[in-house]
C-alpha cells in the first residue's frame, strides 16, 4: 500500500517514508536543487495543493516557510506518512509559460535597430565592456535580458554581435513562498534576514542559465528589468523603504540626497551569484519612482517613448499594473497594486497561462460552456484571459450582474463537469478588487494629465496576459477603457523587449536614463478621488472617462 503522488501532472506511488523529492525523481520530474536534498539550498520548494496532512511535519530547514498559512514545502524534507490517499503538488518550474518570441506591433524592436552593445570584440579575440578588455575568446558573445516579474521570470539569450534571439525561457518566480505580491515579499525579506528570497531566485536563474544552449561563460552582460522590489531584491538592496510611505527604493533615496546620479544599478556576474563570465556586467535598468520600477522603464524603451509625439498610454497588467501616459514632451506613470488575481493567484480555479489552462470561454445558449484549453489537453484550471472571457460571458448572458453577483442565489458555477472546475462568487470578489485598483489607476493618471481616454491615439496593452485578452470581453467587464478597438494595440511582453533593446544599444540605454528623470510619478494613494474610482472600478461595466462616471 502506498499513497499516490501527482507532481507536475505525473503520477506515482509514494510509499511511507519516501520524500516528495525522491518520488518526483523516480517519476522523472526534475526538482531544482543545488544541495542534493540536504535541506540547505531551499530550491526544491513545491506548492502542495492536496494531501498536505499526509506529509511529515516541517523540519528545521523549513522554518522560513510558514506551512500553517501557506502550502509550500521543501520537497526533500517532506516525507509521506500514510499508506493511502492522494498528494498533489507542483514545483515552481512547471512547464514553460507561453513566451512571445517577438513583441508585437511595437514601433521599434531589438531585431530592427542598429546594434550598439556595451560588449564588443576587437582583434578577433579581445572582449571589451565599454572599451575595457574583460576577457579573451574567439567564441560568440552573448547577453541576457531578464524580466523579474512578481509572478513570472522571463529570460532571453541574445547574440550581441548579430542581435539574434538565440533562446528564451521562463519560470514561475520561486519567491512566491514569501507571498504573492510585492508588499508581502518586502515584509518577508525584512522578517527573514539572510537573503533567502534572493538566494532562491539566484538558484533558479542559475539552473535556467545552465540549460541555455551556449556556454554560460560566453555571457558577458545581463540587463535586468523588473518592478522596484524585484530588482532591488536581486541586487541585494534593502527593500524595507519600498514598503514604507513614501515607498521609495534605496537608490531613489540616495539619488535625492545627491549620493548617486541614477537609480540604475551595476554589479558583476560573480556578485550576483550567476554562472556567467566572472567579469560580466549585470545592469539593472533605472527605476522611475516608488513602485514604478525598471519594468515600466523597459516598457518606455519598447514603445520608443523618447521619440513619440502622439499621446499614448501603456498598461501592463500584472500583479502590479504599470500605467504610463504621455509622449516625449510629458509623461505620467503610476503603479497599481492589483494583486495576483488576473494571473490566476487567489482564485479557486486559477492557474498561470500554462498547458492545461482554460484560456477561451464561450457560454452556449443551452447554458453549457465551450472551452479553449492551452495545449489542447484536459483542463486543470483557468488562466487570466480565460477568467476575463468567463466573466464577460456571464455578464453578456445575464448570469452575473454588474455587481459581480450570480443569478438565482447560486454561488458556484461549474465550468467543466468532467473535471469539476468551478468558478465561485468569492473569486469574482478577488477579480473585482484587482480590477478596481487598475481602473482607479487609469482614472487618476488620466485626470492628472488633464485628458480623457478618447484623447489617446494608441493604447498599448502590454504583458503576457494582456497579449491574450479579447478586446471586446476586456471592455465589457471594464478591465480596460471603452475606446475603439483600432486604438488598442496588444504588444506582448514589452518589459523583456525593452531589456533586450537596452542590452543591444548603449545609446538607447542612455536615452532611457535621461527619460526616466523626466517622468512625473502619480501617487495613487494620495489622490482624493482614488477611493471613489476604486469602488466604481470594482463593478463589471464599461470604463468611461472620469467625467462620465456616475458617483
Ligand atoms: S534540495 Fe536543497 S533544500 Fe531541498
Amino acid at each position: 500500500m502506498a499513497a499516490a503522488l501527482t507532481i507536475n501532472g505525473s503520477r506515482i506511488d509514494i510509499p511511507a517514508g519516501v520524500s516528495l523529492f525522491e518520488a518526483a525523481t523516480r517519476a522523472g520530474v526534475r526538482v531544482p536543487t543545488s544541495c542534493v536534498a540536504q535541506g540547505k539550498c531551499k530550491e526544491c520548494i513545491v506548492e502542495v495543493t492536496a494531501g498536505a496532512e499526509l506529509l511529515s511535519p516541517p523540519t528545521r530547514y523549513e522554518e522560513h516557510l510558514d506551512v500553517r498559512s501557506s502550502h509550500f514545502r521543501l520537497s526533500c524534507q517532506s516525507r509521506a506518512i500514510a499508506d493511502t490517499g492522494e498528494i498533489e503538488c507542483h514545483t515552481m518550474r512547471r512547464g514553460h509559460m507561453r513566451i512571445e518570441r517577438h513583441a508585437l506591433n511595437l514601433p521599434t524592436s531589438h531585431q530592427r535597430m542598429p546594434l550598439d552593445p556595451a560588449v564588443t570584440r576587437r582583434d578577433t579575440d579581445r572582449i571589451l565592456i565599454d572599451g575595457v578588455e574583460v576577457a579573451r575568446s574567439t567564441d560568440h558573445i552573448y547577453g541576457l535580458a531578464i524580466d523579474l516579474g512578481t509572478t513570472t521570470v522571463v529570460m532571453r539569450l541574445i547574440n550581441l554581435e548579430s542581435g539574434e534571439l538565440v533562446a528564451d525561457s521562463s519560470f514561475e518566480n520561486p519567491q512566491r513562498f514569501g507571498g504573492s505580491d510585492v508588499m508581502s515579499r518586502i515584509h518577508y525579506d525584512t522578517e527573514h534576514r539572510g537573503k533567502l528570497l534572493r538566494r532562491t531566485l539566484a538558484g533558479y536563474l542559475t539552473h535556467a542559465i545552465e540549460e541555455l544552449p551556449v556556454d554560460p561563460k560566453s555571457i558577458y552582460e545581463v540587463v535586468i528589468a523588473g518592478n522596484s522590489t524585484m530588482r532591488d531584491l536581486f541586487f541585494r538592496q534593502s527593500v524595507y523603504t519600498i514598503g514604507q510611505n513614501p515607498y521609495r527604493s534605496i537608490t531613489e533615496i540616495e539619488m535625492a540626497e545627491g549620493k548617486r546620479q541614477t537609480t540604475s544599478l551595476v554589479e558583476t556576474g560573480r556578485r550576483c551569484l550567476l554562472p556567467i563570465h566572472p567579469n560580466a556586467r549585470v545592469y539593472g535598468l533605472p527605476i522611475v519612482s516608488g513602485h514604478v520600477g525598471a519594468d515600466a522603464a523597459a516598457c518606455m524603451l519598447a514603445v520608443d517613448l523618447a521619440h513619440e509625439d502622439r499621446r499614448i498610454a501603456v498598461m501592463d497588467i500584472g500583479t502590479n499594473t504599470e500605467l504610463i501616459v504621455g509622449n516625449k514632451h510629458r509623461i505620467l506613470a503610476a503603479s497599481c497594486p492589483a494583486g495576483p488575481a488576473f494571473e490566476g493567484g487567489a482564485i479557486s480555479c486559477g492557474m498561470p497561462g500554462l498547458e492545461g489552462a482554460i484560456e477561451d470561454v464561450v457560454l452556449n445558449d443551452d447554458g453549457t460552456f465551450r472551452l479553449g484549453v492551452i495545449g489542447e489537453r484536459p483542463p486543470e484550471g483557468v488562466c487570466g484571459s480565460g477568467l476575463v472571457d468567463l466573466m464577460s460571458e456571464l455578464l453578456r448572458t445575464g448570469r452575473m450582474n454588474e455587481m459581480g453577483r450570480f443569478d438565482d442565489d447560486v454561488h458556484r458555477i461549474v465550468i467543466d463537469p468532467d473535471t469539476g472546475i468551478s468558478f465561485l462568487e468569492s473569486d469574482v470578489n478577488e477579480l473585482a478588487q484587482a480590477k478596481g485598483a487598475n481602473v482607479a489607476g487609469l482614472h487618476v493618471v488620466f485626470a492628472s494629465y488633464g485628458i480623457d481616454f478618447n484623447d489617446i491615439e494608441v493604447f498599448y496593452l502590454a504583458g503576457g496576459f494582456g497579449r491574450h485578452l479579447k478586446k471586446e470581453a476586456s471592455k465589457r467587464i471594464g478591465l480596460i477603457p471603452n475606446i475603439p478597438d483600432s486604438k488598442i494595440v496588444q504588444v506582448g511582453n514589452a518589459s523583456i523587449e525593452g531589456a533586450s533593446i537596452a542590452l543591444l544599444s548603449v545609446a538607447r540605454r542612455q536615452e532611457l536614463e535621461a527619460l526616466v528623470k523626466k517622468v512625473e510619478h502619480c501617487r495613487l494613494e494620495t489622490h482624493p478621488g482614488f477611493f471613489d474610482f476604486f469602488v466604481d472600478g470594482c463593478q463589471f461595466k464599461p470604463v468611461e472617462s472620469a467625467d462620465q462616471v456616475t458617483r
